[in-house]
């Protein structure tokens, strides 16, 4: 199978091109991303002579149309990701998530291709604290910032392909990731950074924020089963039953760093902060008979932080401009 890969210089599509290479090594694999900020090369660096990797945007009909065309399924990771910027300068979400998905999906009916698309489970809200339900496929969409607003923009441009093009396709919605290779600006990747460089982690608000945390080879892993078993115009959600509050997984990272209870900061909090994240992920469990493999919050940030600790010279050019941004914004 030839698979076209948007966004692998990024977090999770880099952790799915390096994790297919060793379970589906018959799959070809070509990549497309724009290496924007977020984009980093070396976390392909493992690969880089088993893939083709073509720098470009997919809002680039052209460029698109030619790539498409020559694969057999699109898996589409590339986007502007992080809420915190699109809070401060909203335009690349839309040029990126919405404008970007729209060529994509063009070129797929076009040249009648299948696209698996990844979103998030933002798109849904959120939920209050003590809501005994979570987030199912049937969840109306009531997107919060700019970013989920325009994830939510991308889902509703693939189901309406689907319904009125019938193009082969297939949509996720996924908690929060976390693992190696994420960028620092994240929430758990700035803390690990920042404490090893002897800066006390950050939290929001009060932290009572809650996420539903999934190690991102079990995203990846989930994402195999639905193109393999997916049935096809249908939306699955994944998730792991990982709901830890912000304080808790700060409290965590800094017990496995060795460092006090207490040595945290509270910073301003973000603008329209989801309270809640839940995800139900029966459905493709039924469907598909995946599970989650990492259990244990613990076992996964243990070797998240080992990760980061050995390989500093992939993060630390991008620490200094990440914390700036930051100071500018007054978290
Ligand atoms: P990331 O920011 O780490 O990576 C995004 C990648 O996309 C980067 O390599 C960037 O260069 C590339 N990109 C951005 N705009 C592009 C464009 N116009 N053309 C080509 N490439 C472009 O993001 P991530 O955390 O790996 O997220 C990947 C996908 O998963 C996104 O669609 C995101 O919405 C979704 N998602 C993320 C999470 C999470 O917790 N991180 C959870 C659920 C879903
Ligand atoms: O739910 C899936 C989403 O998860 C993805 O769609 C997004 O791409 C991904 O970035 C993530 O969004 P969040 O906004 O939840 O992730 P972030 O890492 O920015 O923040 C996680 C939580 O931690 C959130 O409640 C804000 C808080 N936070 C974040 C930072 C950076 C802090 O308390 N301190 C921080 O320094």
């Amino acid at each position: 199978m030839k698979v076209l890969v948007t966004g692998a210089a990024g977090f999770i599509g880099s952790n799915f091109v390096l994790r297919v290479r060793e379970t589906r090594p018959d799959w070809e694999i070509t990549v497309i991303d724009a290496l924007t900020y977020a984009g980093n090369r070396a976390s392909l660096a493992a690969v880089e002579n088993e893939i083709t990797f073509v720098e470009g945007s997919i809002a680039d009909a052209e460029l698109v149309d030619r790539l498409v065309s020559a694969n057999d399924i699109v898996v589409h990771f590339a986007a502007e990701s992080h809420n915190d910027n699109s809070l401060d300068n909203p335009w690349p979400f839309m040029e990126s998530n919405i404008i970007g998905t729209y060529r994509l999906l063009e070129a797929v009916r076009k040249h009648d291709k299948r696209i698996h698309h990844i979103s998030t489970d933002e798109v849904y809200g959120d939920l209050e604290l003590d809501d005994p339900n979570r987030f199912t496929e049937t969840t109306p969409l009531n997107p919060s910032s700019p970013y989920s607003a325009s994830k939510a923009s991308a889902d509703l441009l693939v189901r309406a392909w689907i319904r009125s093009f019938k193009i082969n396709a297939t949509l996720s919605n996924c908690s929060n990731n976390y693992g190696p290779r994420q960028h620092v600006e994240k929430f758990i990747p700035r803390q690990i950074t920042g404490i090893l460089d002897g800066v006390k982690p950050k939290l929001y608000g009060a932290g009572a924020n809650v996420r539903d945390w999934i190690h991102v080879d079990d995203h990846n892993d989930a994402v195999v089963a639905i193109i393999e078993q997916g049935r096809l115009g249908e939306t699955y959600l994944i998730g792991a039953d990982g709901e830890q509050n912000n304080r808790e997984i700060i409290a965590l990272i800094l017990e496995l760093m060795g460092k006090p209870a207490d040595w945290f900061e509270h910073v301003n909090d973000r603008p329209g902060h989801d309270l809640r994240y839940a995800i139900d992920s029966s459905k493709l469990r039924a469907e598909t008979g995946w599970r989650p493999q990492y259990q244990d919050i613990r076992s996964g940030l243990r070797q998240t932080i080992d990760w980061y600790a050995a390989n500093r010279d992939w993060w630390e050019a991008s620490k200094a401009a990440t914390e700036a941004v930051y100071t500018r914004l007054g978290r």
